[in-house]
């Protein structure tokens, strides 16, 4: 079904794409996007959900598509152009552009109420939502546990962007731009300098018990980390999950490992490290753990004024001493002089690059769905704006991807 042609440039492949419509006043830029996908050498079918066609025409999509338009599950005549189950098989990839509160709700719950949703219950394609609705509507937490359980499931998720809403607040909830959506398109499809390569990530906070019952930990909520993880493994990498507790699920296609303790990720990564390229530290180890670990409940009677505490190894410098190390990138958290503690632990711990942002704020950094970094590397600094963790792994996963290749090139280079 796939045919071969040039994107840009890249070695991609034309592909069977099932575009989902859903309501929302962004379907307007929808009628592009199946104009650049159709340039791009792609066939496109669209369905539309009946709050979609409030916003525009079917036959706008039929015209700018070349087919017909599949809008009702129940209409004998939609189903005996092609059924269901034929638009199902007939897609290598199904975008929901925009995806609306309702439709993510829906699929969350599995329905098949409409011709949109009984589609993606029949297919095997991989199924990506591209977000578009008030940025409370996004925020709440119904919403959020609705596109967490479809990540869960294998959907990617692309956006929201941040800006002007067509309500006219600000906020995190506009659908990506078309041309964003055709470059996740392209970079899924082509094969990326990080496609088979392995790569280690850590993840989430460590515990420190100090008996059965308490532990010293930190506020680190994993998502930066488990989004990575997922961007990397949508780009074709085989991705290693290195994580402390966390209240995520793992995302599919990683391969999964559970730790506790800053002692057990340092085993666990030291384990991993040679037969690893790339090697991503995410986590917030915890840098002291209580000297002495009771074995059964302390009373509050048993503890002292002072807590012996002895330092934990320090994976990420360990990592970078490896000869030849992985290509190795850090994290940092901080809360006041960004840059300069950044600068000093990119040098100190020996990185090849470090990823700085504020945390603090009530916007942003840890257990929020945004973030907004700072990347420093021998290239220089590169800034990235606030957006979703989801879209903002997909962004640094191509950073890295990019320097990573340059690295090789120019390693192969200094060689002859
Ligand atoms: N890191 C690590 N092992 C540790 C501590 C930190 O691998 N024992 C890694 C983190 O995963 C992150 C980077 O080092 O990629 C920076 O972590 P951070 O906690 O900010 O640095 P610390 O070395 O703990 O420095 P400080 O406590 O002074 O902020």
């Amino acid at each position: 079904m796939a045919k071969r042609c040039s994107l840009r440039g890249k070695s991609t492949m034309g592909q069977s794409i099932l575009l989902g419509v859903s309501g929302g006043i962004a379907a307007y830029k929808s009628v592009d996007l199946v104009r650049r996908l159709r340039e791009n050498n792609h066939t496109v079918r669209v369905i539309m959900t009946s709050a979609a066609q409030s916003f525009v025409t079917p036959l706008t999509f039929q015209a700018i598509s070349g087919h017909p338009v599949g809008c009702d599950l129940l209409d004998a005549a939609s189903e005996a152009a092609m059924d269901h189950i034929s638009l199902a098989r007939f897609a290598d990839q199904i975008i929901i552009a925009p995806a609306s509160a309702d439709v993510i709700a829906r699929l969350a719950q599995g329905m098949a109420n409409d011709l949109l949703t009984a589609v993606c219950l029949a297919t095997t394609a991989p199924i990506a939502i591209v977000p578009a609705m008030n940025h409370r509507m996004w925020h709440n937490p119904l919403t959020q546990a609705n596109v967490a359980r479809l990540q869960q499931f294998g959907y990617a998720v692309w956006g929201p962007d941040e800006g002007a809403q067509a309500c006219g607040e600000y906020g995190l909830g506009r659908m990506l731009e078309p041309d964003a959506i055709v470059k996740h398109i392209e970079n899924k499809n082509s094969v990326t300098p990080i496609h088979s390569k392995t790569i280690v990530i850590t993840a989430g906070p460590t515990r420190e018990p100090l008996d059965p019952v308490r532990f010293i930990s930190n506020r680190s909520s994993g998502k930066m980390g488990y989004a990575l993880a997922a961007a990397a493994a949508h780009s074709g990498a085989k991705v290693i999950l290195i994580s402390g507790p966390t209240a995520l699920a793992p995302p599919k296609n990683v391969e999964f490992i559970s730790i506790e303790t800053a002692a057990q990720m340092y085993e666990a990564v030291m384990q991993q490290i040679p037969h690893c390229d790339i090697f991503i530290g995410a986590a917030a180890v915890a840098d002291f753990r209580p000297t002495a670990v009771a074995p059964q409940k302390s009373s509050k009677n048993d503890f002292s004024n002072t807590l012996a505490l002895t330092a934990n190894p320090d994976i990420i410098h360990a990592v970078a001493q490896f000869k030849p190390k992985p290509l190795t990138i850090g994290f940092a958290a901080e809360t006041h002089d960004v840059k300069l503690h950044a600068m000093r632990k990119w040098v100190d711990k020996g990185l090849d690059a470090i990823i700085a942002n504020q945390v603090g704020l009530a916007e942003g950094g840890f257990d929020s769905d945004v973030n907004s970094v700072d990347l420093y590397s021998a290239n220089g600094a590169t800034h990235f704006p606030q957006q979703s963790k989801t879209e903002l792994a997909y962004r640094l996963i191509g950073w890295i991807s990019n320097y990573y290749d340059k690295q090789t090139k120019d390693s192969i280079k200094n060689i002859g």
